[in-house]
Protein backbone atom coordinates (compact mmCIF):
# COMPACT_ATOMS: atom_id res chain seq x y z
CA UNK A 1 0.00 0.00 0.00
CA UNK A 2 0.94 3.83 -0.86
CA UNK A 3 0.58 6.26 2.09
CA UNK A 4 -1.26 9.06 1.25
CA UNK A 5 -2.47 12.52 3.70
CA UNK A 6 -5.49 13.36 2.78
CA UNK A 7 -6.06 17.22 3.61
CA UNK A 8 -9.67 18.14 3.01
CA UNK A 9 -10.37 21.54 2.07
CA UNK A 10 -7.35 21.36 0.47
CA UNK A 11 -8.39 23.12 -2.73
CA UNK A 12 -7.85 26.95 -0.86
CA UNK A 13 -6.08 28.98 1.89
CA UNK A 14 -4.54 27.27 4.03
CA UNK A 15 -5.22 23.78 3.15
CA UNK A 16 -3.86 24.34 -0.65
CA UNK A 17 -0.81 25.76 1.57
CA UNK A 18 -0.19 22.35 3.28
CA UNK A 19 -1.15 20.11 0.47
CA UNK A 20 1.70 22.12 -1.56
CA UNK A 21 4.35 21.71 1.33
CA UNK A 22 3.52 17.89 1.48
CA UNK A 23 3.87 17.84 -1.88
CA UNK A 24 7.33 19.46 -1.82
CA UNK A 25 8.08 17.01 0.56
CA UNK A 26 7.52 13.79 -1.71
CA UNK A 27 4.88 13.12 0.51
CA UNK A 28 1.44 11.60 -1.46
CA UNK A 29 -1.91 13.88 -0.74
CA UNK A 30 -5.63 13.86 -1.53
CA UNK A 31 -7.08 16.48 -1.59
CA UNK A 32 -10.90 16.70 -0.28
CA UNK A 33 -13.22 19.92 -1.10
CA UNK A 34 -16.51 20.25 -2.93
CA UNK A 35 -15.48 22.19 -5.63
CA UNK A 36 -13.47 19.73 -8.38
CA UNK A 37 -12.33 23.20 -11.06
CA UNK A 38 -11.11 24.67 -7.50
CA UNK A 39 -9.06 21.64 -6.63
CA UNK A 40 -7.65 21.12 -10.16
CA UNK A 41 -6.48 25.32 -10.19
CA UNK A 42 -4.83 24.04 -7.04
CA UNK A 43 -2.99 20.96 -8.22
CA UNK A 44 -1.98 22.63 -11.17
CA UNK A 45 -0.12 25.23 -9.29
CA UNK A 46 1.75 22.35 -6.46
CA UNK A 47 5.41 21.60 -7.40
CA UNK A 48 5.89 19.44 -10.03
CA UNK A 49 7.46 15.44 -10.10
CA UNK A 50 7.70 15.25 -6.65
CA UNK A 51 4.63 13.24 -5.13
CA UNK A 52 1.56 12.14 -6.69
CA UNK A 53 -1.62 14.44 -5.79
CA UNK A 54 -5.30 12.46 -6.17
CA UNK A 55 -8.48 14.43 -5.38
CA UNK A 56 -12.01 13.79 -4.42
CA UNK A 57 -14.60 16.24 -4.71
CA UNK A 58 -17.52 16.14 -2.13
CA UNK A 59 -18.92 17.51 1.31
CA UNK A 60 -17.05 16.38 3.87
CA UNK A 61 -20.24 16.42 6.13
CA UNK A 62 -21.53 13.57 3.52
CA UNK A 63 -21.36 10.58 5.50
CA UNK A 64 -21.91 8.34 2.79
CA UNK A 65 -19.38 10.28 0.27
CA UNK A 66 -16.53 10.07 3.44
CA UNK A 67 -17.46 6.49 3.91
CA UNK A 68 -16.56 5.51 -0.27
CA UNK A 69 -13.67 8.36 0.16
CA UNK A 70 -11.88 5.68 2.27
CA UNK A 71 -13.14 3.22 0.61
CA UNK A 72 -11.93 3.91 -2.96
CA UNK A 73 -8.45 5.00 -1.46
CA UNK A 74 -8.07 1.82 0.10
CA UNK A 75 -9.43 -0.57 -3.71
CA UNK A 76 -6.64 1.84 -5.33
CA UNK A 77 -3.81 0.95 -2.99
CA UNK A 78 -3.40 3.82 -0.66
CA UNK A 79 -3.15 3.68 3.19
CA UNK A 80 -4.24 7.15 4.95
CA UNK A 81 -1.56 7.47 7.33
CA UNK A 82 -2.30 11.47 8.05
CA UNK A 83 -5.79 13.05 7.99
CA UNK A 84 -5.92 16.64 7.51
CA UNK A 85 -8.68 18.02 8.56
CA UNK A 86 -9.11 21.95 6.99
CA UNK A 87 -12.10 22.83 5.63
CA UNK A 88 -13.93 24.70 7.31
CA UNK A 89 -16.57 27.53 7.40
CA UNK A 90 -17.12 30.87 8.52
CA UNK A 91 -20.01 32.64 9.87
CA UNK A 92 -20.20 35.43 11.74
CA UNK A 93 -22.22 37.77 13.38
CA UNK A 94 -24.22 39.38 16.64
CA UNK A 95 -25.78 37.12 18.58
CA UNK A 96 -28.68 38.32 18.03
CA UNK A 97 -28.93 37.89 14.29
CA UNK A 98 -27.88 34.00 14.60
CA UNK A 99 -30.36 31.44 13.17
CA UNK A 100 -30.91 28.03 12.59
CA UNK A 101 -29.54 28.03 8.77
CA UNK A 102 -26.59 29.38 9.88
CA UNK A 103 -26.06 26.94 13.29
CA UNK A 104 -26.80 24.45 10.30
CA UNK A 105 -24.20 25.73 7.97
CA UNK A 106 -20.98 26.61 10.87
CA UNK A 107 -21.69 22.94 12.09
CA UNK A 108 -22.37 21.15 9.11
CA UNK A 109 -18.63 21.64 7.63
CA UNK A 110 -16.47 22.83 10.76
CA UNK A 111 -17.75 19.93 13.29
CA UNK A 112 -19.76 17.28 11.76
CA UNK A 113 -17.85 17.33 8.60
CA UNK A 114 -14.38 17.23 10.62
CA UNK A 115 -16.30 14.39 12.93
CA UNK A 116 -17.28 12.29 10.31
CA UNK A 117 -13.85 12.28 8.72
CA UNK A 118 -12.08 11.68 11.59
CA UNK A 119 -14.35 8.19 12.71
CA UNK A 120 -13.52 6.81 9.24
CA UNK A 121 -10.07 7.68 9.57
CA UNK A 122 -9.56 5.76 13.09
CA UNK A 123 -11.42 2.67 11.11
CA UNK A 124 -9.15 2.91 8.40
CA UNK A 125 -5.84 4.01 10.47
CA UNK A 126 -5.23 0.13 11.39
CA UNK A 127 -1.79 0.27 10.99
CA UNK A 128 -1.45 3.70 13.33
CA UNK A 129 -1.70 7.21 12.17
CA UNK A 130 -1.64 10.87 12.41
CA UNK A 131 -4.75 13.19 12.72
CA UNK A 132 -4.30 16.82 12.64
CA UNK A 133 -7.59 18.77 13.60
CA UNK A 134 -7.50 22.80 12.64
CA UNK A 135 -9.19 24.46 15.37
CA UNK A 136 -8.72 28.04 15.37
CA UNK A 137 -8.10 30.48 18.12
CA UNK A 138 -11.30 30.84 18.58
CA UNK A 139 -11.34 27.45 20.17
CA UNK A 140 -8.94 28.80 22.71
CA UNK A 141 -11.23 31.67 23.37
CA UNK A 142 -14.43 34.03 23.09
CA UNK A 143 -14.74 36.77 20.34
CA UNK A 144 -17.16 39.45 20.19
CA UNK A 145 -19.36 38.49 17.22
CA UNK A 146 -18.27 35.14 16.93
CA UNK A 147 -20.63 32.77 18.84
CA UNK A 148 -21.53 30.43 16.00
CA UNK A 149 -17.70 30.33 14.88
CA UNK A 150 -16.47 29.61 18.25
CA UNK A 151 -19.11 27.07 19.18
CA UNK A 152 -17.92 25.11 16.01
CA UNK A 153 -14.12 25.50 16.78
CA UNK A 154 -14.21 24.75 20.47
CA UNK A 155 -15.94 21.65 19.19
CA UNK A 156 -13.32 20.65 17.55
CA UNK A 157 -11.02 21.67 20.65
CA UNK A 158 -13.26 19.45 22.65
CA UNK A 159 -13.34 16.47 20.58
CA UNK A 160 -9.74 16.53 19.69
CA UNK A 161 -9.05 16.49 23.32
CA UNK A 162 -11.54 13.47 24.06
CA UNK A 163 -9.77 11.94 21.29
CA UNK A 164 -6.11 11.64 22.91
CA UNK A 165 -8.11 10.81 26.15
CA UNK A 166 -9.15 7.59 24.23
CA UNK A 167 -6.38 6.72 21.99
CA UNK A 168 -3.77 7.36 25.03
CA UNK A 169 -0.93 4.60 24.54
CA UNK A 170 -2.35 3.28 21.01
CA UNK A 171 -1.11 3.64 17.65
CA UNK A 172 -3.21 6.85 16.41
CA UNK A 173 -1.74 10.25 17.45
CA UNK A 174 -4.26 13.37 17.52
CA UNK A 175 -2.85 17.44 17.11
CA UNK A 176 -5.17 20.65 17.39
CA UNK A 177 -3.71 23.35 15.61
CA UNK A 178 -5.07 26.96 16.80
CA UNK A 179 -3.99 29.54 13.67
CA UNK A 180 -4.74 33.00 14.42
CA UNK A 181 -6.27 35.26 11.29
CA UNK A 182 -4.38 34.59 7.93
CA UNK A 183 -4.83 36.17 4.83
CA UNK A 184 -7.32 33.01 2.67
CA UNK A 185 -10.49 33.49 0.96
CA UNK A 186 -12.16 32.21 3.99
CA UNK A 187 -13.31 35.96 4.68
CA UNK A 188 -15.87 35.65 2.07
CA UNK A 189 -18.71 38.94 1.35
CA UNK A 190 -21.21 37.20 3.08
CA UNK A 191 -19.70 35.58 6.01
CA UNK A 192 -20.82 38.80 8.02
CA UNK A 193 -17.25 39.65 8.93
CA UNK A 194 -14.97 41.99 6.82
CA UNK A 195 -11.72 41.95 8.60
CA UNK A 196 -8.70 43.74 7.02
CA UNK A 197 -6.77 40.67 6.24
CA UNK A 198 -3.56 42.17 4.61
CA UNK A 199 -1.26 42.25 7.36
CA UNK A 200 -2.11 38.73 8.29
CA UNK A 201 -0.42 35.87 8.35
CA UNK A 202 0.54 33.95 4.99
CA UNK A 203 -1.15 30.56 5.14
CA UNK A 204 2.18 28.84 3.26
CA UNK A 205 4.08 30.61 6.45
CA UNK A 206 1.42 28.65 8.41
CA UNK A 207 1.78 25.22 6.44
CA UNK A 208 4.87 25.33 6.67
CA UNK A 209 5.15 25.15 10.26
CA UNK A 210 2.01 22.64 10.81
CA UNK A 211 3.96 20.09 8.50
CA UNK A 212 7.32 20.28 9.83
CA UNK A 213 5.60 20.21 13.30
CA UNK A 214 3.36 16.89 12.90
CA UNK A 215 5.75 14.92 10.65
CA UNK A 216 7.05 11.55 12.60
CA UNK A 217 10.01 12.89 14.99
CA UNK A 218 12.42 9.39 16.11
CA UNK A 219 11.93 10.65 19.76
CA UNK A 220 9.02 13.21 20.33
CA UNK A 221 5.28 14.04 19.09
CA UNK A 222 4.02 18.12 19.11
CA UNK A 223 0.39 17.84 21.29
CA UNK A 224 -0.79 20.65 20.25
CA UNK A 225 0.37 24.47 17.95
CA UNK A 226 -0.98 27.42 18.78
CA UNK A 227 -0.12 30.25 16.14
CA UNK A 228 -0.83 33.92 16.95
CA UNK A 229 -0.25 36.59 14.35
CA UNK A 230 1.93 39.06 15.02
N1 LIG B 1 -8.54 32.34 7.56
C1 LIG B 1 -8.44 32.54 8.86
O1 LIG B 1 -8.24 33.69 9.31
C2 LIG B 1 -8.53 31.38 9.82
C3 LIG B 1 -8.08 31.56 11.14
C4 LIG B 1 -8.12 30.49 12.02
C5 LIG B 1 -8.60 29.27 11.59
N2 LIG B 1 -9.06 29.13 10.31
C6 LIG B 1 -9.53 27.80 9.92
O2 LIG B 1 -8.62 27.28 8.95
C7 LIG B 1 -9.32 26.35 8.10
C8 LIG B 1 -9.02 26.70 6.65
O3 LIG B 1 -9.57 27.97 6.38
P1 LIG B 1 -9.03 28.88 5.19
O4 LIG B 1 -8.79 30.21 5.77
O5 LIG B 1 -7.98 28.19 4.44
O6 LIG B 1 -10.39 28.98 4.33
P2 LIG B 1 -10.68 28.84 2.76
O7 LIG B 1 -9.56 29.44 1.98
O8 LIG B 1 -12.05 29.38 2.58
O9 LIG B 1 -10.67 27.26 2.50
C9 LIG B 1 -11.69 26.43 2.98
C10 LIG B 1 -11.61 25.10 2.27
O10 LIG B 1 -12.58 24.21 2.82
C11 LIG B 1 -13.35 23.63 1.76
N3 LIG B 1 -14.68 23.31 2.29
C12 LIG B 1 -15.55 24.15 2.90
N4 LIG B 1 -16.65 23.49 3.26
C13 LIG B 1 -16.48 22.19 2.87
C14 LIG B 1 -17.27 21.03 2.96
N5 LIG B 1 -18.48 21.02 3.53
N6 LIG B 1 -16.77 19.86 2.47
C15 LIG B 1 -15.53 19.83 1.89
N7 LIG B 1 -14.74 20.91 1.79
C16 LIG B 1 -15.21 22.08 2.26
C17 LIG B 1 -13.33 24.70 0.65
O11 LIG B 1 -13.55 24.21 -0.65
P3 LIG B 1 -15.04 24.09 -1.29
O12 LIG B 1 -15.77 25.36 -0.93
O13 LIG B 1 -14.81 23.92 -2.77
O14 LIG B 1 -15.65 22.89 -0.68
C18 LIG B 1 -11.88 25.16 0.78
O15 LIG B 1 -11.02 24.26 0.12
C19 LIG B 1 -10.80 26.44 8.49
O16 LIG B 1 -11.10 25.35 9.33
C20 LIG B 1 -10.89 27.77 9.24
O17 LIG B 1 -11.94 27.74 10.17
C21 LIG B 1 -9.02 30.14 9.40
Amino acid sequence: MKQISVVTGGSSGLGRAIASELIGKGINVCIVSRDAKKIKEAIAAFPKGQAEAIFYAGDVSDERFVIELFKNLNKDGYYVNYLYNVAGVGVFGKAKDMNLTKIQKAFQTNAIGLLLTTYESCRNMTDGGTIINIGSTASLKGNVEETLYCATKWAVRGFTEALKAEYKGKNIHFIGVYPGGMKTPFWTDDCGSNPDTSKWMEPSEVAEVVVNAVLEKKTLYVNDIVIERK
